[in-house]
């Protein structure tokens, strides 16, 4: 049985939305989902299970857009700023608007924390650019394929 820990921050629901399409298609295939609110994480957590999902708006925390939401900076850039990640498959979700220049930069960042802090990324992020609604069957494609490396890794 392969387990997942998926640490996200939302102030829309959005984030938590994708999250709640993507558990069943990963229990389908007997991957457990253990959801996690970033804002009630500490440092430790990111290293719970076999592997570990990040899920992130882009936002304008700190002033500049094109950021975290401030739930996961204040998780992984600050509380977790130096967690060694050992090697841990990571997987990536950044949601973000296309009426923005740094349209889904979260990717980004998400992408930054994993490689300075040692963890191994898995597959190609999920980018889900606008709402989330009426894009379930790109969250289940996704999943469907997240599946297969995460019972091969
Ligand atoms: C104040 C504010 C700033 C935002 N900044 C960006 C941005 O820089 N880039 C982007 O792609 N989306 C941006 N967005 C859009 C959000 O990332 C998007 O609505 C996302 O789905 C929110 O999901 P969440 O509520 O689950 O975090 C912004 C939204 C708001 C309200």
């Amino acid at each position: 049985m392969v387990s997942l820990t998926a640490i996200y921050a939302t102030s829309t629901g959005h984030t938590e939305y994708v999250l709640q399409a993507l558990v069943p298609v990963l229990a389908k295939q007997g991957i457990t989902v253990t959801l996690r609110r970033a804002e009630t994480c500490a440092p430790e957590d990111l290293l719970v299970g076999d592997a570990l999902l990040l899920a992130s708006g882009t936002w304008n925390t700190g002033g500049s857009e094109g950021q975290l939401h401030v739930h996961m900076d204040a998780l992984l850039n600050h509380r977790a700023k130096d967690i060694e990640l050992r090697e841990k498959p990571c997987v990536l979700i950044a949601l973000g608007d296309d009426r923005y220049y740094y349209s889904c930069r979260a990717t980004e960042r998400l992408m930054q924390f994993v490689l300075h802090h040692g963890g191994k990324p898995l597959g190609s992020p999920l980018l889900m650019v606008n709402e989330p609604y009426g894009q379930e069957e790109k969250v289940r494609k996704w999943g469907e394929k997240l599946a297969i490396l995460l019972l091969a890794a």
